[in-house]
C-alpha cells in the first residue's frame, strides 16, 4: 500500500492540533474515484470543524471538502472520468470531507471536469462555496429577473460567489461588506453596497430575497428589509434563530435555514458559468498543505476576502 501526505488532527482546538502525517493511500470503491489533490479549497467549515466536533463528529479528522485535481484511478462502473482527467468538486457535504491530502476518494458524480484554462487554484476555490449559493438563490429562491436581493457579508467566500450568481439571475444585487471592500464587488457586479460599520442596513429600499450568513441579530433585523411574500434563507446554520421561521410567518414572510447538498447539477452550472468566464473566484491566499495550520489562522479572522485554497505540489 502507497501512502501519503495529509494534514489531520487527533483532537479539537486551534492551528496547533494540525499535523502533516503519513496515511495510506485510500482506493476507490465502486462508482468512486481516486483523485490526486492539486489544490483544496478552504472554508469556514473548516476552521469551526478543527475545533469542535460539529457535523461530523470523528477523530483522527482530515478535513477538506472542496477538490480540484486529477483522477488516478476509478472504481467499479464508473463511466464519468478517467484517470488523467482534470476535475473539481465538492466532496458529499458534510461526511465525505478529506481533501487536505495528496489523495482523497470521491463520489464519480461529486465532480465534474475543470474548465480548461481555468488553473487548479481557482477551481479548488469555488465548489462548496459556490453550490451554496446556487442552492440557496437558484434553487430555493428560484431569483428571477429584476428581484432585489441582499447578500451578506458579500465580500466573503460565499458571498462574492452570490453577487456574481444573482447578477446572472439578472437580479438587483445589494451587498454588505466593509467599505475597503466595495470596490471589489463593484467590480464583481453588486448595483448597491453598505458598510455595514456605519450604515443601517435595514434602510434599503425593500427587497424579494435576504441571503444571510451571519445569523442572530442580522438575521432578525433582516426581516425588516423584506417586501411582503419574501424570504430569508440562512447558511448561518450554527446561528439561526430558532424562532425566525415562526417571527417571519407571523408578518406574512419566510425564513428557513440550507445546508448545501451535492449536487452533480449544480456544479455542471457551475462549471458552464466558470467556463464562460462569468464566475470567478477571488483567492486572498494560497498556502502549500503543509502550511494549512496558516490558512486555518488566516481564516479564523473572519476577514478574508473571497477563498483561502490549499496547493499539494
Ligand atoms: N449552511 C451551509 O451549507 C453553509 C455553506 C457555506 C458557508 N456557510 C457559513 O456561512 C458563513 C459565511 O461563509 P463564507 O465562506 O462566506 O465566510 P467567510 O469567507 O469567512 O466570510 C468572511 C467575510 O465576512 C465579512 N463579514 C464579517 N462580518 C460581517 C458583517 N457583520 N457584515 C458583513 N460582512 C461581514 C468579512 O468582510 P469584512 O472584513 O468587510 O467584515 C469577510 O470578507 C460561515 O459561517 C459559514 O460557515 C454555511
Amino acid at each position: 500500500m502507497t501512502t501519503m501526505k495529509a494534514i489531520s488532527q487527533h483532537t479539537y482546538g486551534g492551528s496547533e492540533v494540525l499535523q502533516e502525517v503519513e496515511l495510506d493511500r485510500p482506493s476507490p470503491g465502486p462508482s468512486e474515484v481516486l483523485v490526486r489533490v492539486r489544490a483544496a479549497g478552504m472554508n469556514p467549515t473548516d476552521w469551526k470543524h478543527k475545533q469542535f466536533a460539529g457535523l461530523v463528529g470523528r477523530l483522527p479528522l482530515v478535513l477538506g471538502w472542496d477538490v480540484s485535481g486529477v483522477v488516478e484511478a476509478v472504481g467499479l462502473g464508473v463511466t464519468i472520468h478517467r484517470p488523467g482527467d482534470e476535475v473539481f468538486g465538492m466532496l458529499p457535504y458534510p461526511h465525505g470531507v478529506g481533501a487536505f491530502a495528496e489523495f482523497v476518494v470521491a463520489p464519480a458524480r461529486a465532480l465534474v471536469r475543470k474548465p480548461e484554462g481555468v488553473d487548479h487554484v481557482q477551481a479548488g476555490a469555488i465548489p462548496l462555496a459556490a453550490l451554496t449559493a446556487w442552492q440557496v438563490l437558484v434553487d430555493a429562491a428560484d431569483l428571477r429577473p429584476g428581484q432585489r436581493v441582499l447578500i451578506h457579508a458579500a465580500a466573503g467566500g460565499v458571498g462574492h460567489l452570490a453577487v456574481q450568481i444573482a447578477k446572472e439571475r439578472g437580479a438587483y444585487v445589494i451587498g454588505t461588506a466593509s467599505a475597503p471592500k466595495h470596490a471589489l464587488l463593484r467590480e464583481l457586479g453588486a448595483d448597491q453596497l453598505i458598510d455595514y460599520r456605519t450604515e443601517d442596513f435595514t434602510a434599503i429600499d425593500p427587497v424579494d430575497v435576504v441571503l444571510d450568513t451571519l445569523g442572530g441579530e442580522t438575521a432578525v433585523r433582516s426581516l425588516d428589509t423584506l417586501k411582503p411574500g419574501g424570504q430569508l434563507i440562512s447558511i448561518a446554520i450554527g446561528s439561526f434563530p430558532q424562532d425566525l421561521p415562526a417571527q417571519a410567518a407571523a408578518r406574512g414572510l419566510r425564513a428557513y435555514p440550507l445546508l448545501v447538498e451535492a449536487d452533480q447539477a449544480g456544479m455542471r452550472a457551475i462549471a458552464d458559468l466558470v467556463t464562460a468566464g462569468r464566475l470567478r473566484a477571488v483567492v486572498e491566499a494560497t498556502f502549500p498543505l503543509a502550511q494549512a495550520a496558516k490558512g486555518h489562522d488566516l481564516g479564523d479572522t473572519g476577514r478574508v476576502t473571497g477563498k483561502v485554497v490549499l496547493t499539494v505540489p
